[in-house]
């Protein structure tokens, strides 16, 4: 018998839940510019008044839930990464914020009017058990909305880095089974797995967002330490690999500068549910 103990290989969950506890205040200082001015069209679509209750799930920093607050609702903030929940509170004191998974929500059913997921759906290892849970926490009635970035053809940042990382690395890598990152970057899609979860009047939107940078550097400072699942694809290659991949990157960021420096198409797909009244 062997007395080697091997090391567990963390799930994608795991990998996922570490990477932001470690990446909150860079994901916040160089990503959340760009993810807060979605903020508002999230919600725009919806009256909000003090009796409003809206969980924003995945909550990041808090971007939704200090908007939401604003306009007079009765705002939860939820992630799965303390160092999210407490960066959030920090921003946004006035808000209630909380530690908890998106998969398994911490709430009895019919206990909000809206549900909000920005940027969040995409990273989860699990997202049908978390359009159940968001079904099941609405009331009837009630409104979910989830944004994710479009695909790689029209988002310029991801389309570098991909395009970087096929030719001069490999995506065959040893990482732990994910769902596909631009799976609900797919209108169908978005609208079969909704209909699947019970959600019905579904409404799709497209919103053009932009990153400027003043150095195309900040490209790489942005994937290496604000992404998670991007960053994960670079660091798995080899040395020489990651070398010539960082070197593309720059090379085709030349392509996007202009008098003011450096400007990025990133667009971001808007999706809209509801949960129906007879449920
Ligand atoms: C890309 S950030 C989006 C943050 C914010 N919503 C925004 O718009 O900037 C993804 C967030 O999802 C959170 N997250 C990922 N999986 C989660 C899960 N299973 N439950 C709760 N939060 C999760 C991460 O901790 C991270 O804060």
């Amino acid at each position: 018998m062997d007395n080697f103990k091997k090391t567990p290989i963390p799930s994608f969950k795991e990998l996922e839940q570490t990477g932001w506890e470690q990446k909150a205040a860079d994901y916040h200082a160089l990503i959340g510019g760009i993810t807060r001015s979605a903020a508002a069209s999230m919600l725009a679509g919806d009256t909000i008044t003090p009796t409003t209750r809206l969980l924003d799930v995945a909550c990041g920093p808090g971007y939704i839930a200090g908007m939401a607050h604003s306009y007079g609702a009765n705002v939860t903030g939820l992630d799965f990464a303390p160092a999210m929940v407490k960066l959030a509170q920090q921003q946004y004191p006035d808000c209630e914020f909380m530690c908890g998974d998106a998969e398994e929500l911490p709430f009895t059913a019919e206990s909000f009017d809206i549900v909000t997921c920005a940027f969040g759906l995409l990273h989860l290892a699990e997202p049908e058990r978390a359009l159940r849970e968001a079904l099941r926490i609405l009331k009837p009635g009630g409104r979910y909305l989830f944004t994710v970035w479009d695909t790689p053809e029209k988002h310029d940042f991801f389309r570098i880095v991909l395009d970087a990382i096929q030719t001069h690395g490999t995506l065959d890598l040893p990482l732990p089974p994910a769902p596909p990152f631009f799976r609900f970057s797919d209108p169908v899609e978005c609208r079969s797995a909704l209909g699947d979860a019970g959600f019905v009047d579904m409404e799709v939107k497209e919103i053009l967002l932009y990153q400027h940078a003043q150095d195309a550097t900040e490209l790489l400072t942005m994937l290496e330490k604000s992404s998670v699942r991007a960053a994960m694809l670079l660091e798995a290659q080899s040395a020489g690999a990651q070398i010539k991949i960082k070197q593309a990157i720059l090379h085709e960021a030349a392509h996007f500068k202009q008098a003011t420096g450096y400007q990025l198409a990133w667009p971001v797909i808007m999706i809209s549910a509801v949960k129906p009244d007879k449920y």
